[in-house]
């Protein structure tokens, strides 16, 4: 199994989706990208890595990328922090791709949640984990 976490910028909530997920869910292949390019080679934002130390989950390791067309192929399930997000992957679909494209916040119904919102602007670091934690757990036992 395959799954990449989308975002924006691919510094806040898609590398700390994937930090999360993979700590939880090791044999999953997990990874990260964002519909944009200007963070590209940057490592996640310096209060979302501190954030996320503090619960046990070191992102320092993550690089920022751009999401492309191949990802359709690569990955067996994309997620997306928010519904932009998935119009702008949905834009860049093959037309031959059958990869589904999930709003992260479908796998954490009871949070009342309807994207994940991004940290960068709220500065609510601990509540989007807060969230991601709720959403990766749901994620996990879907697969
Ligand atoms: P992300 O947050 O999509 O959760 O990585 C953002 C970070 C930076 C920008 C946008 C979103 N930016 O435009 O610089």
């Amino acid at each position: 199994m395959r799954v990449l976490f989308v975002c924006l910028g691919n510094i806040c909530r898609s590398p700390a989706a994937e930090g999360v997920f993979r700590h939880m869910a090791p044999d999953v292949i997990s990874d990260s990208a964002g519909t944009g390019h200007w963070h590209v080679g940057e490592p996640p934002y310096g209060a979302m890595q501190q954030a996320a130390a503090v619960r046990g989950y070191d992102l320092s390791d993550l690089r920022a990328r751009q999401f492309t067309s191949a990802d359709f192929t690569r990955f067996d399930l994309i997620i997306a922090m928010d519904a932009t997000n998935r119009r702008d992957i949905e834009a860049l679909r093959p037309v031959d791709a059958t990869t589904p494209v999930q709003l992260f916040t479908d796998y954490a119904p009871n949070q009342g949640m309807t994207h994940v919102p991004d940290p960068y602007y709220t500065r609510d670091f601990d509540g989007v984990l807060d969230l991601i934690e709720v959403a990766s757990e749901g994620l996990k036992s879907s697969l």
